[in-house]
């Protein structure tokens, strides 16, 4: 699991969760539903464990949807827009940056998204109130380097064309759309509650109306996980959500922020993750938890939220 192609950097991306995530699926699946695919880390991750044939990758970041289409779709196309546009940086790459920022924020052209993600400040993606993209750039590094970006958009689309539907709905929407043949891997953004913008992603979600969607996913016996709240150290993250929706938590530790490991404290990142109750019906659940130590890597899902310059 852990050489997947990753060819998008993301905040919050389950990339290195998925081993400890993919356990608690079905072990076939006829399709799988991912209403917040980010970087559809999980999808890659069920595809290499053939665990499904169908997938439907949404996100409501439509750029990034049509990112992630043509790296499956079209992948040598994209690999030779990355690498012009990447070998373009060297006469001043900050400046090259900020250049291709205007023309992604114009345009919204997903290649212009994937330098951008590739050389944003770790890989985490910052939008104004506008809606604009916002992120500075990573001044000690240049981003991935095309023969490696090459190398991770072929294999992502390996394993996945042929295999995809592509949207850019409002999770709600979706919903209507899912079947009782679905599995619905969901990882929300869990801020954006009570009308809180969360800058971190392009949109947010509320979290009463989230609620009552999942209880309407459950009066249709659907099958789900949710990846949701979350702590590090003595700090909580989003909303556990209520008993009343009759989900079974389990709790997955995801690692040692590396910082704190440097300053000697032991702060240990602990994520939940949601399983519905027509999952719990029809599998045998994982007993035990299987724990992951990302080495060098720190998640930064649950860091702490930095103010970055806006554009002008
Ligand atoms: C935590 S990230 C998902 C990360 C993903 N699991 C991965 O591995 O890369 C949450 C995603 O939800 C998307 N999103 C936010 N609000 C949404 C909405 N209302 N409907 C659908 N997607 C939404 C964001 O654009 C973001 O990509």
């Amino acid at each position: 699991m852990k050489n997947l192609p990753h060819p998008i950097q993301y905040q919050g991306s389950k990339r290195n969760l998925a081993p400890l995530i993919l356990p608690y699926f079905p072990k076939k699946v006829k399709r799988l539903v991912e209403p917040f695919s980010g970087t559809a880390a999980i999808s890659i991750a069920a595809a290499a464990r053939n665990i499904s044939q169908v997938f439907w990758i949404n996100d409501l970041n439509k750029p990034l949807i049509e990112l992630l289409q043509l790296i499956v779709e079209h992948p040598e196309d994209i690999a030779d827009a990355y690498t012009k546009i990447w070998y373009e940086q060297h006469h001043d790459s900050i400046e090259h940056y900020y250049h291709i920022r205007e023309q992604f924020n114009r345009t919204q052209d997903p290649k212009f998204f994937l330098y951008l993600l590739a050389r944003c400040v770790k890989g985490s993606v910052r939008y104004n109130s506008e809606g604009l993209f916002n992120q500075s750039p990573d001044k000690r590094r240049k981003g991935t380097c095309p023969e490696t970006m090459r190398r991770n958009i072929v294999g992502m689309s390996r394993l996945l064309q042929g295999k995809c539907y592509f949207s850019s709905l409002d999770y709600q929407s979706l919903f209507h759309q899912i079947d009782r043949d679905d599995v619905v891997y969901m990882d929300p953004p869990y801020q954006g509650v009570c009308g809180d913008r969360d800058s971190r992603y392009y949109a947010g979600i509320v979290f009463p109306e989230f609620v009552n969607a999942l209880a309407e996913l459950n009066n249709k016996h659907i099958v789900f996980l949710i990846s949701y709240d979350g702590r590090k150290g003595a700090k909580t993250y989003g909303e556990t959500l209520p008993e009343s929706l009759q989900l079974k938590k389990i709790e997955l530790e995801a690692g040692r922020s590396t910082q704190a490991t440097l300053l000697g404290r032991e702060e240990i990142t602990i994520e939940s993750l949601y399983l519905s109750s027509a999952l719990l019906c029809q599998s045998s659940q994982p007993s035990t938890i299987a724990y992951i130590k990302p080495k060098g890597e720190q998640f930064i899902l649950l860091e702490t939220y930095e103010q970055y310059p806006a554009i002008t």
